[in-house]
């Protein structure tokens, strides 16, 4: 791909002059500004400076030692030292060529792949999924799909919150108040119930909380009954997740609970205590991190004073299993903001309890979903929001727009559509925002057919799917070149060569956004191509140079929804 071939040339050259340099920041970036060039580099300055040169002389000596007349006209330098390249149509040209003849789309795979653990959606067993849950479903799946387009080893894996304090509570509930019927009806919803009751009930009354801690017990001493209303309480669980799973498309590779780790937490305190990492306050056992500056005022707790382990020393746990297992160079959690403390604890934990593990930790956290009042989003009568309604409306609405704008499609047609699209709507929310802020759940704005949407993008597909449909037998003709005469197909082009860089982009920050914004774009640069360049009244070479033009923006607009997760359609 162009820009790392420029970007290999350009390290090159730079060792050249100043050989042992660490290279690897030394990157080509797309120009912001197209009047200056199509790709940039800014690294030369922080590395002049570091080796106290002129910047600007040492850029000049850069591009003396820098043969890149194959694909650019000369560099230009700008500024305190960056460097301008601009690409020479012949390279656009080649690079489309071996595109059209199927020999990449614009990527390239990783020449050493890695291994990459992603945690994501992880729900909490007897307790209904929820908006923050798709969220998380949602992002850690895109993620986990670009990866693998790049060519890297993904390993996923759903920690399911199986195990913890709140069974004692859930099993008084379901001795003595189960309605099996409606337990029938809808498993999460009866379970949810009968924590509340007996939750409730435990603040009123001592000797229900003092069943429920027996009940407890009971259960973590492996009383047989006990165990076996558990685990039907995780099978029903699991049934409803896995629907929604199914419904969304979205698989794992893994779905360890926090329960596969029960047998190992006693030795992971154990060895925290020998090392000299916990040590005991007020009877608990506690983690201090006091030469660490954001940490220094939260201690984790890692054995509460009854001596139950926790949600830490579960995490602990969880993280040695991952890398014995797999050795991955990456661990990514993809959970809620809220968590953030949590897991800053969870790696300085590891980092000293396992020094030099070599594994990038990294929290991949997002914002709130709120309601159109800028709270957090609740149906009207304050309750949270289920998935699986959530889900349905989505599909209902989609269908009305997709009846109102087609109503002669077949009844199946439009509800094939309608779920591409509505549950497209939904997923896509999800991931074009920047995760970090909070977003408004707003169905209109999700479900236009106008702005940075699915529906948007869908629709821009499914344009380019009539184009070649109206062709019928026509064959495509690959191109052996291509011209690039007009303005908006040279845009076009060069848009698509930059989907590669996109992808990385999004793996290294862990920000789908940036996909979104780029599909985006390609659209409307499409949209501007077709608009003011003939193709079907086009004739000879113009017209199958075009046509490929058209046909390559449908397959990186299908690739990139693909890789995000969405489902696409011929017709909408
Ligand atoms: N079950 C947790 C929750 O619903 C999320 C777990 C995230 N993963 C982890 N390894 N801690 O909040």
């Amino acid at each position: 791909m162009i820009h790392l071939a420029l970007q290999e040339k350009l390290q090159q050259a730079v060792l050249a002059l100043l050989p042992d340099t660490d290279v690897s920041t030394v990157l080509v970036r797309p120009c912001p500004e197209p009047k200056f060039g199509d790709y940039q580099t800014n690294a030369l300055i922080g590395l002049a400076k570091r080796n106290q040169l002129n910047p600007r002389e040492f850029a000049a000596q850069v591009v003396e030692q820098l043969d890149v007349d194959d694909c650019c006209e000369p560099v230009t330098i700008a500024g305190p030292g960056f460097l301008n390249f601009r690409l020479k149509i012949e390279a656009l040209s080649d690079s489309l060529v071996g595109a059209a003849k199927g020999e990449h789309l614009f990527y390239r795979t990783a020449a050493e792949p890695r291994t990459v653990v992603i945690d994501y959606s992880s729900p909490n067993v007897a307790k209904p999924m929820h908006v923050g849950h798709i969220r998380s479903t949602i992002l850690g799946y895109a993620l986990a799909k670009v990866f693998r387009l790049l060519g890297h080893k993904v390993v996923t894996d759903n920690h399911i919150g199986d195990w913890g304090t709140q069974f004692g509570k859930l099993l008084v509930g379901w001795k003595e108040h189960l309605d099996k019927e409606a337990l029938g009806r809808d498993a999460l919803a009866e379970m949810e119930r009968l924590y509340k009751l007996v939750n409730t009930a435990c603040d009123e009354d001592e000797t229900v909380l003092a069943r429920a801690r027996e009940e407890l017990v009971k259960l973590q001493d492996g009383d047989a009954e006990n165990l076996t209303i558990w685990r039907e309480m995780i099978d029903l669980s699991r049934h409803q997740f896995d629907e929604i799973y199914g419904r969304l498309g979205v698989k794992f590779d893994e779905t360890l609970g926090e329960s596969f780790y029960n047998d190992r937490l006693k030795g992971v305190v154990d060895e925290l205590i020998d090392q000299g990492i916990a040590e005991e306050s007020e009877g608990a056992q506690v983690v201090f991190f006091n030469d660490h500056k954001a940490l220094k005022k939260h201690p984790a707790i890692v054995q509460k004073s009854d001596g139950a382990a926790n949600y830490t020393t579960t995490d602990l746990a969880t993280l040695e299993h991952r890398q014995n297992s797999w050795q991955p160079s990456e661990v990514i959690y993809v959970t809620d903001g809220r968590q953030q403390l949590h897991f800053q604890q969870l790696f300085a934990l590891y980092d000293r309890w396992k020094p030099g593990h070599g594994m990038k930790l990294n929290h991949v956290w997002f914002g709130a979903i709120l309601g159109e009042d800028g709270r957090p989003f609740k149906t009207r009568s304050g309750e949270i929001i289920r998935l699986s309604g959530l889900l349905d409306e989505a599909e209902q609405r989609a269908l009305d727009a997709v009846s109102k704008k087609n109503p002669d499609l077949p009844e199946e047609e439009r509800h094939d559509i309608a779920r591409v699209v509505g549950l497209g709507a939904i997923k896509y929310a999800d991931l074009s925002g920047n995760r970090q802020s909070d977003y408004v759940f707003n169905w209109d704005t999700m479900l236009a057919l106008v702005g940075n949407t699915a529906p948007y993008l869908l629709y821009a597909f499914t344009r380019i799917r009539s184009i070649f449909r109206k062709l019928g037998a026509e064959s495509l003709n690959r191109p052996e070149s291509f011209a690039l005469g007009q303005a908006e197909e040279q845009v076009l082009a060069k848009h698509l060569l930059r989907f590669g860089h996109v992808l990385e982009l999004v793996i290294e920050e862990s920000r789908p956004n940036y996909l979104c914004n780029y599909l985006y774009e390609l659209a409307g640069h499409f949209g501007s191509f077709y608009e003011s360049c003939p193709v079907l009244q086009a004739e000879g070479d113009t017209r199958a140079q075009r046509l490929a033009l058209c046909n390559l923006t449908g397959q990186v607009l299908q690739t990139g929804l693909e890789t995000l997760g969405l489902e696409t359609t011929d017709r909408m």
